[in-house]
């Protein structure tokens, strides 16, 4: 039978050793050598890297936690979650940035215990920026550190700084305490995704979305200061986390894109609600979230006005 009470920080310790691993796995690929297939169409798509991280993950897991389930993103067949206690692994999130050699790209790793993602490990290999939170202990962010030459840069509050070793930082996210309140759309910087499905109604209502929170009055829209589609659905919920981004929507990706960095951005005091009006409860596996940064006076009220401005109806298939 599985251990009814996972112990999180051994979980958390293995997990970031082993996105280290697997970070010199995939900086030490060629992308250009790393032949290419196609999963759904032609922008799903899936290299050799992918697979032979996936394959290091699970094996390293299967063999220090054994009784524990696995749901990765090149091997699950359903994409569905169970209430046993499970890893959450996509080898590569943002395999068509890594294709392109363009480095907005992580492993990202979530441990799940009935249903609730509890540990959550994003690493840009590339970037050598590392996310990693337990339930209830707050959401950190180890990267190298700023070097001494430089002038410190203003969205690192020195109380917030902890020295992990000489040339790492450990830093609590966000990086800005407290968190600033949100000023709303208007004054809003949003990551969306464009996803693999091109047309039919989640198309259309993405791309109506998009437009409605782009464009200005004369148009009915909310103009937010901008939207950026960068690749990496774990890392937007990073940048969520830290509080360099207000707000991530998304409809079409899978628990492996937000799993970690559900956890990561939920001790940073953000929150996850659903990609449609009034899902306020969502699942891990639902594949429509909204995500807003922690702040000041809480996220209810950019909620609302986000769910305001959708233009139809996410439908994913489960
Ligand atoms: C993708 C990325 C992307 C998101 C897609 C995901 P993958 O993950 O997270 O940002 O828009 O829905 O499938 O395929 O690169 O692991």
């Amino acid at each position: 039978m599985a251990d009814p009470t996972p112990n999180l920080q051994e979980v958390h310790d293995f997990l970031f050793t082993l996105a280290i691993r697997a970070g010199t796995m995939i900086t030490s690929a060629n992308p250009a050598l790393s032949p290419v297939d196609t999963k759904k169409n032609s922008s799903d798509l899936v290299t050799e890297t992918d697979k032979a991280v996936e394959d290091m993950v699970s094996s390293s897991l299967k063999s220090k936690f054994p009784s524990y389930s696995f749901l990765g993103e090149e091997t699950s067949t359903s994409g569905h979650l169970t209430s046993a206690p499970t890893f959450i692994v996509d080898p590569i999130d943002g395999t068509t940035n890594f294709v392109h050699a363009h480095p907005y790209i992580s492993i990202s790793m979530a441990f799940a215990y009935e249903c609730r993602p509890l540990v959550g490990i994003v690493y840009n290999p590339f970037t050598q920026h590392l996310y990693h939170a337990i339930h209830g202990k707050g959401a950190f962010l180890t990267a190298p550190s700023i070097p001494t030459s430089h002038p410190p840069l203003p969205s690192h509050g020195e109380s917030n700084v902890e020295p992990v070793v000489s040339a790492y930082t450990r830093t609590r996210l966000p990086l800005k305490s407290p968190a600033p309140p949100l000023q709303g759309l208007k004054q809003a910087l949003v990551a969306i995704e464009w996803g693999n499905e091109r047309s039919g109604n989640n198309w259309e209502t993405k791309t109506k979305t998009f437009s409605s929170l782009a464009g200005d009055d004369s148009t009915g829209g909310s103009m937010v200061h901008s939207l950026r589609s960068l690749g990496s659905a774990a890392l937007n919920c990073c940048a969520v986390a830290r509080g360099d981004l207000d707000a991530y929507w998304e409809g079409g990706c899978w628990a492996w894109d937000v799993g970690a960095g559900w956890v990561i951005v939920e001790e940073a005091g953000g929150k996850v609600v659903g990609g449609n009006e009034g899902e306020w409860k969502p699942n891990v596996d639902g594949r429509r979230y909204l995500v807003v940064r922690g702040a000041e006076g809480g996220q209810e009220e950019m909620i609302h006005e986000f769910w305001g401005a959708l233009r139809g109806k996410l439908e994913y298939e489960q």
